[in-house]
């Protein structure tokens, strides 16, 4: 899995082997440059889940469910999941364990799919003392138990030791999708910017696939230099009566 925030970039990863396409709230940072995913709202998710969803990918879409719109109460939480739904949402996402319980088994048995998020969850990176690794084994354990037990159809488990997410792999029958919890879980995810290079920050647990700051920074150079110097415009970028 990826993320994926807009138009362009959905209909490009629409045609890849990708199995799903996350709209993860990390939108708020990566598109918005808003300093966490606490700002994000259901208006900010919709915008971008209707542009992805617009480009018609293969993929299973995914959206993230933003701070605030689950945590109130069951009857909101079924509410705006069901608009993530009717936007086009195959599934949503969001954050937490044993706590959010009851939220996802209300959510699955309203009709839609929910996948878990436990070990790093950014949403609460004030309560959690800020965007670190994650090593209670027997809450996480007891948070991916409970996910499945309420309906979950795979947990994204991020930034715990290898060790344990290839516990809770071996431990829940539903698939575990990781990011930056080690090999040893059924699949991956990345945020879409660090595998091309695009983000603020390069972290340590992916993969830079391609350095796309340096190349646009690159040809936009060479874009001012032809202008400045009379290449661009070139004779067949322009018509003229003559031709
Ligand atoms: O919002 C996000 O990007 C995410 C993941 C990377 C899992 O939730
Ligand atoms: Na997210």
């Amino acid at each position: 899995m990826l993320t994926v925030y807009d138009y362009s970039m959905a209909r490009i990863l629409a045609n890849t082997e990708l199995d799903g396409l996350l709209v993860g709230d990390s939108l708020g940072m990566n598109m918005l440059g808003f300093p966490s995913t606490l700002q994000v709202t259901m208006k900010h998710m919709i915008h971008h889940t209707r542009a992805v969803v617009r480009a018609f990918p293969r993929q299973l879409i995914v959206v993230d469910m933003p701070f605030l719109s689950y945590e109130t109460s069951n009857e909101s939480a079924i509410r705006n999941a069901g608009t993530l739904a009717q936007e086009g949402a195959d599934a949503v996402k969001l954050e937490g364990g044993v706590e959010v319980y009851e939220r996802v088994s209300k959510i699955v048995k309203s009709g839609i799919p929910v996948m878990g998020h436990i070990g790093l969850t950014p949403q609460r990176f004030l309560t959690l003392g800020g965007y670190r690794t994650v090593k209670d084994e027997q809450k996480l354990l007891a948070d991916a138990r409970a996910l499945e037990e309420a309906g979950a159809f795979s947990i994204v488990i991020e930034n715990v030791y290898s060790e344990i997410a290839r516990k809770i792999t071996e431990e829940v029958s539903v698939p575990t999708i990781c990011i930056g919890a080690g090999p040893h879980c059924d699949g991956q995810v990345l945020v879409i910017h660090d595998l091309l290079g695009m983000g603020d920050v390069e972290p340590y647990f992916a993969k830079k696939y391609l350095d796309l700051k340096a190349e646009i920074s690159n040809a936009v150079k060479k874009y001012v230099e032809d202008v400045k110097s009379g290449q661009f415009p070139g004779r067949e970028n322009y018509k003229s009566r003559e031709s």
